[in-house]
């Protein structure tokens, strides 16, 4: 069995996530996370809050999900966002016709469907299912559209990026924020995107949540404040498509592998972020993008990506969109979308930098890369998440349900919570099966009450990854776990 088939039999049946409308047979590419699953993916997101929004001059928003036909027009979806599609002759199946030349050894970047068509006849691809013949390749826009309103109702569509939320509301808060460049507008939420072939999980969705962010900044300025603090801080780099290299951010600027300092110091904190959440950073590196495959408004494009059972997987893009989209808004908008450059007097179209991360995916490589499978001292698979995710901090266990233990339990409980450490209360079954269970969702710390607790006011703190145990006061006891938790020990070696 491969792991994410296992991977995925687990998050059924401990409520991570599962395929959405399941009892009508569900819909690909369409998931619902689980009361553990939902935990995780709010704590990811914390975290890329923590790193990516809590900084001078960075700010948060949240815009519709639905937009008008002419936004996504002057963004370029309707008539560029589209995938390159095949359908099969025989059966109603419809393949990526980029994905089935990989097959073929044919990396092909979809520049000229033209090209394309001609490559499918000329390497007489079949249906990789049925073998039968298939249709020359077309071409599918991705973007959901729907009306709104009852009279005249308008054209809309449902946004495939948070990034024209983003734009939109640039001149807004630009003047709220002071009128002052660099400026950075943040927004975590649903992205939707019609996929043509959703078939690997989390990773490939037709509703997905990204986390984007747009740097806001002059052409002339690209320096970022605090740039000396990351510049000898080093991240791996894939070139030319397979060669990696681990250099410095300065090594990357001198080489110039990366536009700006803005644009390496995000690809550092996109790496710090990524291991934060429990991503193995052996399986992680930083793709540069040819330059013929970048997007035409792009001067420079890095994605991360991780390998995973699936493969390698995307997590994030970082792009330099340039002033493509604010520009291109004010041309369809007729609305002025300049700033002023206080020195020189004279205005311009601040310039963006991009980082676009996508919630799904990294929360299933993060799953993976944190799966322990059975072992000489645990006889249960289980998950070895950094505290700072797991679904909970800690679980409360008397060790009977009786003679006082579970009221005491109880009350460390409530004193937990008092302390905004999450956790939970269970008296069902064995401590040993309660101690599984834990680990199974990835628990960091068990706290047992016992006999002895009675009488000495205190209880046994287990540690998930060893099952080592300490004996700890309870007036001393949500202190220690917020320094545990702080200092993400999840072992009594460590
Ligand atoms: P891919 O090449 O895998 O289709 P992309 O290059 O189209 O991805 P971007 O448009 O750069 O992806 O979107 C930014 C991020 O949003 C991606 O790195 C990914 O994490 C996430 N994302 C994009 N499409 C999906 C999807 N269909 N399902 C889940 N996440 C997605
Ligand atoms: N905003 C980048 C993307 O979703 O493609």
């Amino acid at each position: 069995m491969e792991l994410y088939q296992r991977i995925f039999e687990i998050c059924l049946q401990r409520g991570f996530f599962c395929p959405s409308a399941e009892i009508y047979g569900s819909l690909a590419g369409f998931y619902d996370y689980g009361p553990i699953g939902f935990r995780i993916v709010e704590k990811m997101k914390q975290l890329w809050r923590e790193k990516f929004v809590i900084q001078p001059g960075f700010v948060e928003i949240k815009t519709s999900l639905i937009l008008p036909k002419k936004v996504l027009e002057a963004s370029g979806h309707v008539k560029n966002f589209s995938d390159p599609v095949v359908f099969c002759k025989k059966e109603k199946k419809a393949f990526r016709a980029d994905q089935l030349l990989a097959n073929y050894g044919e990396f092909h970047h979809f520049a000229n469907l033209e090209e394309l068509k001609e490559k499918f006849k000329k390497l007489k691809i079949l249906c990789p299912d049925c073998k039968s013949e298939l249709s020359e390749p077309t071409t599918f826009n991705l973007m959901f559209g729907t009306t709104a309103g009852a009279i005249d109702p308008a054209e809309v569509y449902l946004r495939p990026e948070t990034a024209q939320g983003i734009f939109l509301n640039f001149k807004r808060v630009f003047l709220q924020a002071g009128s002052k460049l660099p400026l950075a507008i943040a927004q975590a939420g649903p992205s939707f995107r019609n996929e043509v072939s959703p078939r690997k999980g989390l990773i490939r969705l037709r509703e997905f949540e990204q986390m984007e962010l747009e740097y806001f900044f002059n052409p002339k300025k690209p320096e970022f404040e605090g740039f000396e603090k990351f510049a000898s801080k080093k991240i791996i780099f894939k070139l030319n498509n397979q060669e990696k290299q681990e250099l410095s951010l300065k090594q990357a600027l001198e080489k110039k592998l990366v536009p700006n300092q803005i644009f390496s110091t995000f690809l550092l904190w996109q790496q710090e972020l990524f291991l934060s959440w429990g991503i193995d950073q052996k399986k992680l590196w930083f793709k540069i993008i040819p330059k013929q495959e970048l997007p035409h408004y792009s001067l420079c494009n890095v994605d991360a990506e991780v390998s995973t059972s699936y493969g390698e997987i995307e997590l994030s893009g970082t792009s330099y969109r340039t002033d493509f989209d604010l520009s291109s808004h004010q041309n369809y908008s007729k609305e002025n979308l300049e700033v002023l450059d206080e020195e020189t007097k004279t205005k311009f179209i601040p310039h963006v930098i991009e980082p676009s991360i996508g919630l799904d995916r990294s929360f299933y490589t993060v799953l993976e890369h944190c799966y322990r499978e059975k072992s000489k001292t645990k006889d249960w698979e289980w998950f070895a998440f950094p505290p700072a995710i797991a679904p909970y901090s800690a679980a409360v266990f008397p060790l009977m349900k009786k003679d006082g233990l579970d009221s005491l339990a109880k009350e460390v409980y409530l004193l937990l919570k008092q302390n905004k450490i999450d956790c939970y209360y269970s008296d069902v079954g064995s401590i040993g099966k309660r101690y599984a269970r834990a680990d199974e969702i990835g628990v960091p710390y068990c706290l047992t009450i016992d006999y002895d607790s009675l009488e000495k006011n205190d209880l046994t703190l287990r540690f998930r990854d060893d099952g080592k145990q300490i004996r700890l006061a309870i007036n001393v006891l949500a202190s220690k776990i917020l320094e545990l938790k702080e200092k993400g020990l999840t072992s009594l070696e460590q």
